[in-house]
């Protein structure tokens, strides 16, 4: 939510800039803003609405001779998606950006009023630039001016800040929000994400809460809010510009979806060894799965659905009781960990606030935390005791697809060891688990090249409003999977349902105007999900059955059906997700929406 970039260097940076926040849309925005050093002033343009709104008004400013700017996309929190509340905000003297919430903006902006300061906006960040503004004029010092507002400013923020008097000079603060410096020759940038400035530098800096950076030109210095100087190691970003772009797709998410298979080989691979799941003792030791006696996963959104597949994956596999909490859920309550119990976060940012809070409280019980991230250094990551990274290189798509496969993956490698280590699963069986896993990305991609088989289904599914998805248990879980993804990117209003669960309400919902898609992979339950599918064809529902080979001949009654490859029951959610996906992209696609960047989403949602 929300993307700061920032520029100082030789190059002439306006068009950078608005470049630079295209790259970051996928954030999830509302406006966007950018200021620059011209002439002796700051010069700010600020628009309401998509980023090409902002270009139209930087038309006879994108060439300025400029060499030091600020840019922001702005995610309503505080005033709505205006020209006035977006960033940057200015005083006489600072100009500032800012990712996060001020909890006490309240409370300064009475006494900034009181001193004179007179609001524009109704943003919480208003109050911050005209407090660094005053400490400016009592202090002269712009550095001890940010320090001192930030001694006052309570919340969660990431801030990028320029003063009048210098120019050729960025102040970057990270406390809960995430924020990169990019390191160039003679150049440096500040962004929320490496696609801002992957295509001028590989190397780049974390910034960890409690930083302050400042930037120049030639050289970027680090303190903490006491001024005490911290050194620390560039990284280099493992991955290309072209990841970074759509490379000929129409779509982010169909290029997601596409590059699925070698997601799937890059994360899996690693972690086999002589046909064996085996993890680095350093990622996750064999100590870890062996004494979990009980374990909670804690996550949001399609991170909690993967982490659905998880718990029946383990509990299958290892009898091991398993826990998944909605993050923001858990957070409501007091927490019932010991330092006895396991805890699995699940987060392709590594950013989400509500899961980071959630683990924070999981640690604080004393719990050990075990997280699967995709993206490398983010605070998830840092605040865990064992990291597995699924790597899916940057997943730009609001709506997630890649990054959940491999977290699905990730999931069946852990249930597989856990029961080796805890003597439930033989060497030899173990092997023939691993041995079907790495036949997964083949037969994802023999799913993937089936796209237009499911574009035509979607031709026929897309004039609905309403649709549920049914499965059980394993089925269950890829169908939450399922309706979130219709929902967010095509708006089509859809319910997941434990397919027992439908005759205890819901199936008065059913009509000729309510399609069902149903999911019949699971060997065990095919004759209870068959007779639930007939219960709705019935009702006069349009069905679709989406079923493992052994299910295709129950099924002949249903409208549509697709059969999947043969695969065993464990791992069936990372196929069946696959026309799950598509039909939702193509959805999506024949109702015009903005696919990639769907209304009111962030790609990290980094508020509450
Ligand atoms: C998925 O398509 C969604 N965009 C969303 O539910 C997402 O999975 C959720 O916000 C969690 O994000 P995270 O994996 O980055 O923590």
């Amino acid at each position: 939510m929300c993307g700061i970039v920032g520029y100082v260097g030789r190059r002439s940076c306006a068009g950078l800039l608005v470049d630079a926040l295209k790259t970051l849309e996928y954030r999830g925005y509302d406006s966007a803003g950018v200021a620059f050093f011209h002439d002796g002033i700051i010069e700010t343009v600020k628009a309401a609405g998509r980023i090409q709104n902002l270009e139209s008004k930087m038309e006879s400013r994108i060439d300025v001779e400029t060499h030091c700017g600020i840019g922001h996309t702005r995610w309503a929190t505080h005033g709505g998606p205006t020209d006035e509340n977006a960033h940057p905000h200015s005083s006489e003297h600072i100009s500032l950006l800012h990712n996060g919430i001020i909890e006490n903006y309240q409370e300064l902006k009475a006494f900034l009023i009181e001193k004179g300061y007179t609001f524009l906006s109704q943003t919480d960040t208003e109050t911050a630039a005209h407090l660094m503004d005053y400490y400016y004029k009592e202090t002269g010092d712009f550095l001890e001016a940010v320090i001192r507002a930030l001694h006052e400013i309570r919340g969660t923020y990431a801030f990028g800040i320029i003063c009048k008097d210098e120019p050729g000079k960025i102040i970057c603060v990270r406390q809960e929000n995430p924020l990169l410096l990019g390191l160039g020759e003679g150049e440096n940038f500040m962004a929320s994400d490496i696609p801002a400035f992957i295509k001028y530098t590989k190397k780049y800096l974390v910034m960890e809460p409690g930083e302050i950076a400042i930037l120049e030109a030639d050289r970027v210095s680090l303190v903490d809010f006491d001024k005490n100087p911290i050194e620390k190691e560039p990284l280099v970003v493992t991955w290309d510009y072209e990841a970074a772009e759509k490379g000929g797709y129409p779509h982010f998410m169909l290029k997601e979806i596409h590059e699925t298979p070698s997601c799937l080989r890059a994360t899996m691979s690693p972690r086999v060894q002589d046909g064996l799941v085996r993890f680095d003792e350093k990622e996750l030791p064999d100590h870890l799965l062996r004494d979990a006696r009980s374990i909670t996963i804690l996550a949001c959104g399609s991170a909690m659905h993967a982490g659905m597949v998880t718990k029946y994956g383990i509990e299958k596999l290892c009898r091991v009781k398993v826990d998944v909490e909605v993050a923001s859920e858990f957070r409501g309550r007091p927490p019932l960990l010991t330092k006895d119990d396991l805890v699995i976060v699940i987060s392709q940012s590594g950013e989400t606030l509500d899961t980071l809070a959630a683990l924070k409280m999981a640690r604080a019980c004393g719990a050990k935390i075990l997280s699967i991230v995709n993206v490398v250094g983010s605070s998830i990551a840092r605040e865990s005791d064992y990291v597995v990274y699924t790597w899916t290189g940057p997943e730009i798509a609001v709506a997630t697809t890649k990054a959940y496969s491999a977290q699905i993956a990730i999931s069946y490698m852990i249930a597989a060891r856990m029961a080796f280590v805890k003597g439930l699963m033989s060497e030899e069986a173990l092997r023939d688990f691993t041995a079907e896993l790495m036949m997964l990305p083949e037969l994802v991609a023999s799913l993937v090249e089936r796209e237009s088989e499911f574009r035509a289904l979607a031709e026929q599914y897309c004039k609905y409003e309403d649709l549920f998805f049914l499965g059980r248990c394993l089925d269950y879980a890829a169908s939450l999977e399922g309706s979130l993804k219709l929902k967010e990117i095509s708006y089509i209003h859809s319910e997941a349902y434990a397919a027992g669960e439908l005759k205890h309400g819901t199936i008065s919902l059913i009509t000729d105007d309510v399609p069902v898609i149903g999911l019949v992979t699971q060997t065990p339950l095919m004759e209870k999900m068959v007779s639930n599918l007939r219960e709705v064809t019935a009702r006069n529902a349009r069905v679709m059955a989406i079923c493992a080979p052994q299910a295709k001949d129950l099924l002949e009654f249903v409208d549509d059906l697709v059969v999947l490859p043969a695969a065993r029951d464990e791992l069936m959610p990372s196929l069946s997700v696959i026309p799950l996906q598509l039909i939702s992209y193509h959805i999506a696609a024949l109702r015009g929406c903005d696919i990639d960047k769907p209304r009111n989403l962030a790609k990290s949602v980094t508020v509450e």
